[in-house]
């Protein structure tokens, strides 16, 4: 992949329109998890290093073109002040006072913030004349938002289109990204195992179909482990179960045998009588599940033999928890595995925002390899898709 990045312009005397990922977690108006503002901070520091005519801009959350005070970045704003050292001035209707007047008055020590790109339509809807008010006074565009890579926004797609892409560079994230997710797509050295938990099979078929043209194991855990062991006709209780995708189950079955993959399932469960943090956890004697009780981890035969194969592995990826981590008694599993993790001397990357979240709860986010900030984003480029925000960065 040849991408055109930050190191390959000078950024002396340029304005710079940066598109970052600071979708953060907030609750009551305070950052709960910094990972995003934290990973973003390299980048402005390059662009700070020649210029200070910044302008940077985010989503957060979903506000379907309305201004929703809960989803304001001003809290993003005052955490980005404290960690650079410089004052941010956050624009808050870049629509009415144009980006050009507003660097008109920037000064030495601020930077803009523009206020979440998404409480305007024109930017999911990417509208050209949204477009144009972004790029306005903008000499060169950088993207260094992995997590929205996948989203064909006026920010990632149509600013890169209408500057075009001889004024369009990847930031050090992205970079960072690209380097080490494509490096499990091509050239991953064997044994190479992916875990593979979550609720759905159906969201998780694509990358698995992908991954399994180059790894030799996978490992499965979360709910989709019911709809496999269902299809295999093992009883699975109470357990949450897609009985519409046991087709795709097959799909990756014959993959599986083509390409000489092995897939594990669980052998033993942590179940409960209702889906409640609170219920009296019962843990199964082998791979089936009595009637009345769901499966909400894997059990601790299991997590043995995964541990197993990921400390023993060269290559690791994780994607999605094996159980429902938030809830201590069912939370073994997936901190099984982020231990396991841990404790691998191969390459070791986490993918996805659960598991990222779980890994981060843990305090083992710095054992790994690397840690993905794309939820969605990291999920498609693994599934082999050349991302709409990647795209224009490419030469
Ligand atoms: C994410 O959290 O995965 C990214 O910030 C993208 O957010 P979105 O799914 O709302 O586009």
């Amino acid at each position: 992949m040849n991408l055109k990045t930050i190191s390959d312009v000078d950024f002396e005397g340029k304005v710079v329109f940066l598109r970052l990922d600071l979708n953060v977690p907030l609750k009551d108006g305070k950052i709960t998890d910094e990972t995003r503002i934290l990973a973003a901070l390299p980048t402005i520091r390059h662009i700070l290093s020649s210029t200070n005519r910044i302008v940077i801009s985010s989503h957060l959350g979903r506000p379907k073109g309305k201004f929703v005070e809960s989803l304001s970045l001003a809290p993003v704003g005052e955490k980005l002040a404290q960690l650079l050292g410089v004052e941010v001035l956050l624009a808050s209707d870049y629509e009415k006072e144009p980006i050009d007047s507003l660097l008109g008055q920037l000064t030495k020590g601020q930077l803009i913030l523009l206020e979440n790109l998404r409480f305007h339509a024109g930017e999911t809807g990417n509208l050209r004349e949204f477009t144009e008010k972004l790029v306005k006074g903008v000499d060169v565009f950088v993207n260094d938002a992995f997590g929205a890579a996948h989203r064909a926004h006026a920010s990632t797609a149509g600013v890169p289109a209408l500057l075009g892409k001889e004024r369009s560079y990847a930031g050090l994230l992205i970079e960072k990204e690209l380097t080490a997710l494509g490096g499990l797509l091509s050239g991953a050295k064997a044994p190479f195992v992916v875990v593979m938990g979550g609720a759905k099979v159906s969201d998780k078929l694509e990358v698995i179909l992908s991954l399994m043209e180059r790894c030799n194991d996978i490992v499965i855990g979360g709910a989709m482990a019911y709809t496999f062991l269902k299809y295999k006709g093992v009883s699975v209780g109470a357990s949450r179960v897609e009985d519409d995708k046991l087709d795709l189950v097959e799909t990756i079955y014959r993959n599986a045998d083509q390409r000489g993959v092995k897939i594990h399932l669980p052998v033993d469960h942590v179940c409960a009588k209702e889906f409640e943090e609170f219920s009296q956890p019962e843990t199964t004697t082998d791979e089936n599940i009595p009637d009345g009780l769901m499966g909400l981890d894997i059990g601790p035969q299991t997590l043995d033999r995964y541990k197993d194969l990921v400390r023993s592995a060269s290559t690791v990826l994780w994607n999605g928890p094996m159980g429902v981590f938030e809830w201590e008694s069912f939370a073994r599993g997936s901190f099984g595995i982020a231990d396991a993790m841990a404790d691998c001397s191969g390459t070791t990357v986490v993918g996805g925002g659960d598991s990222v979240a779980c890994v981060n709860l843990v305090g083992l986010s710095e054992k790994m390899t690397h840690v993905s900030t794309g939820g969605g984003a990291s999920l498609e480029f693994l599934e082999g898709k050349t991302l709409p925000g990647i795209k224009p960065l490419l030469n």
